[in-house]
C-alpha cells in the first residue's frame, strides 16, 4: 500500500532490526539492541517516519515493511557490494584510517567504487520517498557521500549527518587518495555532528586546506552562499531503560548465578567488546595475566570475564585478530591457571540485553580500555546499570567518553604498568572512594541520555537551515 511520503528519514548501514528465526520455524525481525533505535523511535512515531538501511544479507531484495511503528526500508546489496563497499572500503579503509591507523588502511580502487555506486543508492532511495521540505538524517562513515548525492537530486530538504567514530587528525587523513571527495560529500549536510569537539575542528581544518573554503570557528561557507555547521554532539545510552532491565528480580538473579559459577570471587572484572582491533584486548588481558602472575592479585579472589562479539569476521585483520586474541589468553590460562581455576573466562558470543545488564551487575571492576574509540557505550553501559553506587570503570584516555568520565579510572591503554596499576587501584579501592566516583558519574549518565543526543543535533539541525518555515519538532 502506497504510504504517505515521510518528513523525518534516518539513513544508516544497518536497518535497526535483526532477523531471527523462532523455534517453530518463523522467520521475525527484533528490534537491535542498539541505542540509536531507542533514540530515534519517538521521533520516527512522530512524524511516521521512515529508516532506510541494508537488512544484513547479500543478493536479497526486500520489500519496505512496518516494524515497532517504524517505517523500514531495505536497501538490497550484491555480495560483491558486502566485499567492496561494506568489508572493503567501509571496514578495511576507512575504519582503520579514522581510527589512527592502528591497523594499516587498504586503498584499492575497487573498493572506492563500489562505496559510491551504494552510497548513490541510498541517496536516490532517500530522494525518492522523503516528503518536501522532510529531516533527512544520515548516520556513520558508510554513508558520508550521501549528503552531497541527496542535496543534488533534492535541494528542498534539511540533512544531518552524524559521525559515530573519530574523525582523525589532519595528517592522517590526508592519506586518503579520496579526501576531497569525502569532505564535500558530508558538506551537503547542513549541520555535521561528531563526537568530540576536536574531531569538529579536524574537520574544519580540512575542509579549509583540502576544499579551500572559507571557515570561522565550527562554520563553512560555501560559495553558494550555503553554510554548514560542524559540532560535537556526544552519543550516549537509553540510562533509564538500562538501570530499569538491572533492577529486575530476573537480572538480579541472574548475577548472582554469575558470580556463583566463578567460586564467589572477592572480585570480578568485566570487559565487553566487539571483536576489533580498536578495543585494546592484547593490552588488557597481558596486564591481568602479569597481575596474577606478579603476585599482586590472588586467583582465588579475583576472575576476569572477557565477552568478544563476533564482528566482520571476514576481514582479514579481524580474523588475525581472533586467532590472536585465542592463542593468547590459552597462553595466559594455560601459563597461570590451575585446576578449577581459570583466570580468564573468554567468551566469543553476543548476549541479548538481559544477559548484559546481568554480567554489569555481577562486575565489581568494567574494564574498556580502547587504543582508539568515538565514544564506547559499553562503559555507560556499566554506570546506567550501577545504582547502588558500587562498582568502579578503567578506561581508556583514547575512548570518546574519557571527556566526559572524569572520574573513571583513567588509563593509557599502551602503558602496561599503567593498566596494571590502574586495575589494581580499581581493585583495591576502598568502598567509599569508589562510591564517590561512581555517584559523579552516574550524574553524568543519567542526566545526558540518548533522548538528550537525538534532541540537541535535532533541534540545531533545524535552527540552522529552515527552507521553507518548516521545523521538525525532534
Ligand atoms: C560501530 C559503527 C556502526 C556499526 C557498528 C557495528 O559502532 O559506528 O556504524 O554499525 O560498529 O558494526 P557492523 O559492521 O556490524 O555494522
Amino acid at each position: 500500500m502506497p504510504r504517505e511520503q515521510p518528513d523525518f528519514v534516518v539513513i544508516a548501514n544497518r536497518l535497526p532490526v535483526d532477523r531471527v528465526t523462532s523455534p517453530d520455524g518463523e522467520v521475525l525481525w527484533r528490534t537491535s539492541p542498539g541505542g540509536l533505535v531507542t533514540a530515534l523511535e519517538p521521533v520516527m512515531r512522530r512524524h511516521d517516519g521512515a529508516w532506510i538501511g541494508w537488512h544484513g544479507a547479500a543478493d536479497e531484495k526486500l520489500r519496505p515493511f512496518d516494524h515497532a511503528g517504524m517505517h523500514l526500508v531495505p536497501i538490497p546489496l550484491t555480495e560483491d557490494d558486502v566485499q567492496e563497499y561494506y568489508e572493503g572500503f567501509s571496514n578495511a579503509t576507512l575504519w582503520p584510517l579514522y581510527h589512527d591507523v592502528i591497523a594499516a588502511p587498504e586503498y584499492h580502487r575497487e573498493w572506492w567504487d563500489a562505496y559510491v555506486r551504494v552510497n548513490r543508492r541510498f541517496a536516490k532511495k532517500a530522494a525518492q520517498i522523503a516528503a518536501e521540505g522532510a529531516t533527512v538524517w544520515v548516520q556513520d562513515y558508510q554513508l558520508q557521500l550521501v549528503p552531497q548525492m541527496l542535496r543534488a537530486l533534492r535541494p528542498d530538504l534539511r540533512i544531518g549527518f552524524f559521525l559515530h567514530i573519530p574523525f582523525p587528525p589532519t595528517e592522517l587523513y590526508q592519506q586518503l587518495p579520496w579526501r576531497r571527495e569525502i569532505l564535500e560529500g558530508l558538506l551537503g549536510a547542513d549541520l555535521v555532528g561528531f563526537q568530540a569537539p576536536g574531531a569538529a575542528q579536524n574537520f574544519i581544518r580540512l575542509v579549509r586546506q583540502r576544499v579551500g573554503h572559507k571557515t570561522h570557528r565550527d562554520t563553512v561557507y560555501l560559495p553558494d552562499g550555503r553554510t554548514v555547521l560542524a559540532k560535537a554532539y556526544p552519543i550516549s545510552i537509553d540510562a533509564e531503560g538500562f538501570e530499569t532491565l538491572s533492577r529486575t528480580p530476573e537480572v538480579q538473579a541472574r548475577a548472582a548465578e554469575i558470580r556463583e559459577s566463578l567460586g564467589n570471587p572477592e572480585t570480578v572484572l568485566l570487559g565487553i567488546d566487539r571483536l576489533d582491533y580498536t578495543k585494546g584486548l592484547p593490552q588488557r588481558l597481558r596486564a591481568f595475566g602479569e597481575l596474577v602472575a606478579d603476585g599482586l592479585v590472588q586467583l582465588d579472589d579475583v576472575k576476569f570475564i572477557q565477552i568478544a562479539t563476533p564482528s566482520r569476521e571476514r576481514v582479514n585483520s579481524y580474523k588475525l585478530l581472533r586467532d590472536n586474541i585465542n592463542q593468547l589468553v590459552g597462553r595466559i590460562n594455560g601459563d597461570i591457571g590451575r585446576i578449577g581455576q581459570q583466570p580468564i573466562q573468554y567468551l566469543h558470543a553476543s548476549y541479548p540485553r538481559e544477559e548484559m545488564a546481568a554480567m554489569y551487575r555481577a562486575a565489581d571492576v568494567m574494564v574498556v580500555t580502547p587504543l582508539r574509540d568515538g565514544m564506547n557505550l559499553v562503559a555507560k553501559e556499566y554506570i546506567a546499570t550501577r545504582w547502588d553506587n558500587r562498582g568502579a570503570l578503567v578506561l581508556s584516555e583514547f575512548a570518546g567518553a574519557a571527556a566526559e568520565l572524569k572520574q573513571a579510572y583513567l588509563v593509557n591503554p599502551h602503558d602496561i604498568n599503567g593498566l596494571k596499576q590502574k586495575m589494581l587501584e580499581a581493585i583495591n579501592a576502598s568502598g567509599r572512594e569508589t562510591s564517590r566516583r561512581m555517584k559523579a558519574l552516574r550524574k553524568q549518565v543519567m542526566e545526558n541520555d540518548i533522548d538528550r543526543w537525538a534532541n540537541d543535533f535535532l533541534t540545531e539541525l533545524n535552527a540552522q537551515r529552515d527552507p521553507h518555515g518548516k521545523t521538525t519538532r525532534p
